[in-house]
């Protein structure tokens, strides 16, 4: 059986390691995509070359041009620029919003049957651009947030009460970011509730220092953003695809009806196998956990609105 095809777009800190982790686990062929002539070409031949050291045979190629794409089975876009000084949110988010829009119609178009995993912030408005520059169905595209929201807050429970980060799980609904929306009963370590183990002000604190994870880093980085987990997390999203693992993963998607919410990418618990969207899994939410989880969509339903 030959091996996957996927193609990275924007061979930045966070298409490059994603291409890195998937190349090296052995899983698909990579292509990685960028508007800057040489660096894909570069950063994807140092890749190939550390193959024969590492041990695989995934091939690796870097690539300005949507033709080699053809017949991906997965497209990761990652392409998109930082917020400049004197920049605003929305001026940014519009012109990352242009950069998804093209990079989704090329490569889509050679490659019909893919299944779109966004990266580009702002995420879940990122992933309304993408579905509709796609015109794919809702179940092959697919943003990447939860995960590495539930990674930040698994990191912080286990060093707060000194386990293994294994034995921990996060459950995260709502949008990326500052109203993403943790739910301390289903975060669990061993199946044991987080509430059970702490008080409610370190609760409260881990949460806190959750939501503001991606700014914290670029507090300590200063030039550019987190790309190490964010890598880690896509990584775990195209193995459960590749592999028809069928986990279950906190990713945006596109809710109609889910969670009381239409027609909005916000981030939800779904099944993800070989057909993209699986299943959404969706439980019953107690009143300040819907509140939270309504006040969260309200707030990408405004992003979405602000789209030129
Ligand atoms: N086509 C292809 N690549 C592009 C395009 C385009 N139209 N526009 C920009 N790029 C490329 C840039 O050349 C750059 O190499 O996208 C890459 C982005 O890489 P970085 O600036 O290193 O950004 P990175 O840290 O990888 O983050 C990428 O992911 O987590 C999010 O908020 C983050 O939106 C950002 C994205």
């Amino acid at each position: 059986m030959a091996r996957s095809k996927i193609t990275v777009i924007g061979a930045g800190n966070v298409g490059a390691t994603t291409a890195q982790r998937i190349a090296e686990a052995g899983l698909a062929d990579v292509v990685l995509v960028d508007i800057v002539e040489g660096l894909p070409q570069g950063k994807g031949l140092d890749l190939a070359e550390a193959a024969p050291v590492v041990g695989h045979d995934a091939h690796i190629l870097g690539t300005n041009d949507y033709a080699d794409t053809a017949g991906s089975d997965i497209i990761v876009v990652t392409s998109g620029i930082a917020r400049k000084p004197g920049m605003s949110r929305d001026d940014l988010m519009n012109t990352n919003a242009g950069i998804v829009k093209a990079v989704v119609a090329a490569a889509t178009a050679v490659s019909p049957n893919a299944i779109l995993i966004l990266v580009t912030n702002p995420l879940d408005v990122m992933c309304h651009v993408a579905l509709q520059a796609s015109g794919f169905p809702r179940e092959r595209v697919l943003g990447m947030a939860g995960v590495l929201d539930s990674a930040r807050f698994r990191t912080f429970i286990a060093r707060e009460l000194n386990v293994s980060v294994e034995d921990t799980h996060a459950f995260v609904l709502g949008g990326h970011g500052d109203t993403m929306v943790p739910l301390p009963r289903y975060s669990t370590v061993a199946g044991i509730p987080i509430t059970e183990l702490m008080s409610p002000e370190r609760v409260a604190a881990l949460v806190d220092r959750t939501a503001n994870g991606g700014a914290e880093i670029v507090g300590l980085l200063k030039t550019g953003s987190a790309f190490y987990a964010p890598a880690a997390s896509v990584f775990e999203m195209v193995e459960s695809i590749v592999l028809d693992r069928r986990r279950v993963l906190p990713c945006a998607v596109l809710l109609q009806g889910e969670y009381g919410q239409d027609n909005l990418f916000v981030g939800v618990p779904v099944v993800l196998g070989s057909n993209g969207l699986e299943k959404i899994i969706q439980i019953t939410l107690t009143a300040d956990e819907q509140a939270a989880f309504d006040k969260s969509a309200g707030a990408v339903r405004e992003q979405v609105a602000l789209l030129a």
